[in-house]
């Protein structure tokens, strides 16, 4: 083997020296160049086509030719591409190469040259050979040579955005160029090309307006010159191809175009769909196209072509028509009536669907029905029946149907409104009575609505009214009424059944009862109304459980106190015992009356009744006050007669009465309040009786200048207050009386000394005036043992003068206090005279309405609590003054501090000649001394306080 594989080596090394020989040897053959050189221009796409041939004699087996091909631009050759190009042919059968060169700058802007040189190469051996020698130099002459007129290049070009574009300006004979723009931009010069052309580019153009941008090239004075440059893109590709058939006999073909951009003039986008299979082409509109099904045929291959100047888009999908088939909306709708709750129905489709299966839905509002059938002819029908509807009741049907097959989904719906027909109502009527009663019989009216059982399945024609008496025989009434819903009848006097019937054209609904009780023995008690108060925009009602009640109905006006009454009423079971009635008719401020009856047995029955707002308003009548009465220290009040009844926005709680003194703070101490208005506070005296008409204020000053006001009070607020002046007259009363009061008192003092006077005259004579001491009789100088012991008193005289003096002065001015003191006491009196009649207990709920009333207890308080200084010396004053009228002779000795000075008077043992003294300036009448001259015992008996009490010996004398 070693020896084998050497001899290879021997043999390969000297066929590679035979094979270098022969190369060595050979001649060398110049391989001619490429022939008939042609060069063309396709100036649109700036493209230049090169067209040579190649002599056959250059042609062997297992080679290729290889070309060198140079582009040249201008006069001076700039070589500007060169590029090997081999091409793909089999040399032997084509004899002519063709080459295309696209070019930058358009061909117009300048010349272009083309030669070529050639050589082969071996396939499988390395025959290499040289290159030819050049093709002479073939000549594509630009527009820039001798030109008149200017010229830019290119010319109205549409290209793809994103491209570079290469611009040329070549001025007319005599001209320059001095700028190009583009659009707004100013372009600058790419390169010299020797010549008067400028040569500009634009890199990467963005779209344009369908009317593309403006190249303009501006050159000395004259009118630039310039074109125009579009950039676009190419159509878009066509989206959601889809294809339907309704009728089995076109086929519409859709999809969506894209956005309308470019799609007129210059790059008007052109569709064409081609389906292959038939080998048709259709020219189509922008987003859709018809055609026709051909028969048999049930697949279809399409290609969707979007084209435009700058290329085209394009897809493919293959159609299956059954799948595609959206049926036509059913059509000629048409509804047979079997019963009230059952109907058929039937369509029909306008197309001959035999081929197809179908099945149809029927929406019967909300509850869809599904139908199949085979597909029929359009003359065929398709039906339904559809049972358990409501009678007399309108639907809205609508029926939709589809293709087994179909991928397309359902038809559009078609609709019919279907009422079916009437039945007899069902569920009994709601009937409640109005029952008026008099000396001659009872009139009962019937009311009566659906229940809300109640269907009327149908328009009512008339409702029938049976009436029979409870008891006895079984004679009865029946009547027909259409159109309303009341009834008037005339009863007697025993109790009755009364059914109502409702009817209409397929008959009668269930009677409703209502029993009408015999009428009452006597007069109907007349229950007081109680009061019920608004709750969440109704009004609250409540009402006592009755026992062998069944049931209780509440009725009302929804107009009260209006002839027109529009009864309303409400039934209920006997477990509920209140409830919130609430109607749209209720309004703010009105009173509503309820009248609350227990179901029996024989019927119903008053019980109770009550009335209520849904919500209290402040009353709009304002009480109307007059001012019956004006005093020095009082106002008389009066704003009857005052409505406090249902015409009321509310219920009357009662009144607030304002006083205002216009000078000061009103300070009246029984005010229930003291609200401040302005600068000064009013007194406000609540009334909590609303049928308490009248007040008396008191305690007024006189000459002052007040104003008051009432205000009524409602659930909804006070009414609005409206002050009147009320100006209290000067106290002329109280002048007079403090003038008079002094003259009568000094008057009356001087009776009482006068009386006394005359009583005690011997007593007194004794002590004021003791006969003159016989001297041989006298007592005093008698130094009898007895009686100086009883006296103790020695020296009388010597004691006494003085004091005398003093005592005279304290009566003068005891006096004077008490003329001071009388004053007072009438004006207490007056008081005194008004509070009898004025007490706690008339505040409010006094049955006595006429009374006058004052707001406080004069007796008790009103002197301890009086602020004047004045009235603060009253006690005393009363006491005096009361202790006057009633004592009797022992109180004016012991107990009366007024007159106690008076004793002390008494008890001083006065000698005559210093009574005699006194007389002129005491200003008591003449009568005093008189008494104590006249006293009889004062010689016999000395003074003795025991004595004084002594009734035995008045008047003696
Ligand atoms: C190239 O050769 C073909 C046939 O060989 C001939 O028809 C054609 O005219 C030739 N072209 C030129 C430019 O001579
Ligand atoms: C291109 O060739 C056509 C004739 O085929 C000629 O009319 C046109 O002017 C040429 N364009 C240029 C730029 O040479
Ligand atoms: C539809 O036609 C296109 C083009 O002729 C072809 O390439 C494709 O295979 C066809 N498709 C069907 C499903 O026939
Ligand atoms: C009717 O058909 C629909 C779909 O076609 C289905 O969802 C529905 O359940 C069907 N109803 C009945 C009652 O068969």
């Amino acid at each position: 083997m070693d020896h084998c594989a050497s001899w290879h080596g021997v043999i390969v090394t000297l066929f590679l020296i035979l094979k270098l020989e022969l190369w060595l040897c050979q001649e060398v053959e110049v391989f001619s160049p490429p022939l008939n050189l042609e060069i063309h221009n396709d100036s649109l796409h700036q493209r230049l086509l090169v067209e040579w041939n190649v002599s056959n004699k250059a042609f062997e087996p297992d080679t290729e030719i290889v070309f060198d091909i140079q582009v040249a631009r201008s006069e001076n050759m700039n070589i500007i591409a060169n590029e090997i190009f081999l091409p793909d042919i089999h040399i032997g059968h084509v004899t002519s190469i063709r080459w295309t060169w696209d070019s930058q700058l358009p061909l117009e802007c300048d010349s272009h040259s083309v030669r070529i040189r050639s050589k082969v190469v071996g396939k499988v051996f390395t025959v290499e050979r040289n290159w030819s020698t050049w093709s002479p130099w073939k000549t594509h002459q630009g527009q820039n040579k001798e030109r008149t007129r200017t010229g830019i290049y290119p010319y109205q070009r549409v290209v793809p955005e994103g491209s570079n574009v290469t611009f040329c300006c070549l001025p007319g004979r005599g001209q320059v160029v001095q700028k190009m723009r583009y659009g707004s931009e100013q372009m600058t010069q790419d390169f010299d090309t020797g010549t008067d052309s400028f040569v500009t580019s634009v890199k990467n153009v963005v779209r344009t307006k369908s009317d593309g941008t403006n190249v303009i090239c501006v050159l000395g004075e004259k009118n630039p010159a310039g074109t125009v440059l579009i950039v676009s893109r190419l159509p878009d590709e066509p989206k959601k191809f889809s294809c339907e058939t309704q009728d089995l006999q076109t086929l519409r073909c859709s999809w969506s175009p894209g956005p309308l951009y470019n799609f007129f003039g210059i790059l008007k986008v052109t569709y064409v769909l081609q389906e292959w299979l038939s080998m048709k082409s259709y020219s189509c509109q922008r987003d859709h196209c018809v055609l026709p099904v051909k028969m048999n045929q049930q697949t279809y291959n399409f290609t969707l072509t979007a084209r435009n100047r700058l290329g085209e888009r394009s897809i493919n999908s293959v159609v299956y028509l059954n799948q595609r088939v959206l049926l036509l909306a059913p059509s000629s709708l048409r509804v047979d009536h079997e019963n009230a709750s059952s109907i058929t129905l039937s369509w029909s489709l306008r197309a001959d669907y035999t081929t197809l299966g179908i099945q149809c839905q029927v929406d019967l509002q909300k509850t869809l029905v599904n139908v199949t059938s085979r597909g029929k002819r359009p003359t065929e029908i398709y039906k339904v029946s559809l049972s358990g509807l409501q009678p007399y009741t309108q639907y809205n049907l609508r029926v939709r149907c589809m293709a087994d097959s179909s991928l397309a989904g359902w038809s559009n719906w078609t609709n019919i409104v279907v009422r079916t027909n009437e039945d007899a109502p069902t569920g009994a009527l709601d009937v409640w009575r109005h029952i008026e009663e008099d000396d001659d019989g009872r009139i009962v009216t019937l009311y009566w609505r659906p229940s809300p059982h109640f269907k009327a399945n149908g328009n009512i024609s008339h409702y029938n009214i049976k009436i029979r008496p409870l008891e006895g025989a079984p004679e009865a009434r029946e009547s027909s009424v259409s159109g309303v819903k009341s009834f008037s009848i005339s009863l007697g006097e025993q109790a009755y059944s009364i059914n109502v019937t409702a009817h209409n054209k397929a008959g009668g609904s269930p009677p409703a009862e209502l029993r009408i009780p015999a009428k009452a023995a006597s007069g109907t008690e007349q229950t007081a109304a109680d009061r019920s108060y608004g709750k969440d925009g109704g009004i609250y009602i409540m009402w006592q459980h009755k026992r062998n009640v069944h049931g209780y109905v509440v009725e009302w006006c929804s107009v009260p106190r209006s002839p027109h009454c529009d009864l309303q009423w409400k039934k209920y079971n006997s477990s509920i015992q209140s409830d919130v009635i609430k109607s749209r008719t209720f309004r703010p401020g009105v009173r509503y009356d309820f009248r609350i009856y227990g179901s029996m047995e024989d019927g119903e029955h008053l019980l109770e009744k009550a009335e209520g707002y849904t919500k209290e308003n402040v009353s709009s009548v304002k009480p109307n006050v007059k001012i019956s009465k004006i005093e020095s220290r009082s106002i008389f009040l009066d704003w009857s007669p005052y409505p406090t009844d249902g015409s009321q926005e509310g219920f009357i709680t009662g009144y607030n009465v304002y006083v205002n003194d216009t000078e000061k703070d009103c300070d009246l101490d029984k005010a229930d309040d003291y609200p401040q208005l302005g600068h000064f506070r009013l007194c406000k005296f609540c009334i909590r009786d609303p049928n308490k008409m009248q007040i008396t204020i008191n305690k007024l000053r006189p000459n002052g200048k007040y104003e008051v006001a009432v205000v009524a009070i409602t659930g909804g607020g006070e009414t609005p207050a409206e002050f009147r002046k009320a100006y209290t007259p000067t106290d002329t009363g109280a002048a007079l009386r403090s003038i008079l009061a002094p003259v009568l008192t000094v008057l009356a003092l001087a009776l009482a000394l006068l009386f006394i006077g005359c009583w005690k005259r011997t007593w007194l004579k004794r002590m004021c005036f003791p006969d003159i001491p016989d001297p041989n009789k006298s007592k005093i100088f008698s130094f009898d043992g007895k009686k100086g012991s009883m006296n103790g008193n020695i020296l009388p005289t010597i004691n006494h003068e003085p004091q005398l003096v003093d005592v005279v002065s304290i009566q003068e001015k005891r006096q004077h206090e008490m003329n001071k003191e009388v004053v007072i006491s009438s004006e207490h009196q007056q008081h005194e005279a008004y509070t009898k009649i004025q007490t706690r207990e008339g505040i409010g709920r006094d049955e006595d309405f006429g009374e006058s009333y004052v707001p406080f207890d004069t007796e008790k308080s009103l002197y301890p609590t009086m602020k004047d200084p004045l009235y603060n010396s009253q006690p005393l004053c009363l006491e005096f003054f009361n202790q006057t009228y009633t004592s009797t002779s022992e109180d004016v000795n012991d107990n009366i501090p007024g007159y106690r000075p008076q004793l002390n008077i008494t008890q001083v043992q006065c000698p005559p000649y210093v009574v005699q003294s006194v007389k002129p300036e005491s200003g008591l009448d003449n009568d005093e001394p008189v008494i104590c001259f006249n006293s009889p015992d004062y010689g016999s008996e000395p003074m003795s306080p025991t004595s004084v009490d002594s009734t035995a010996f008045i008047l003696v004398d």
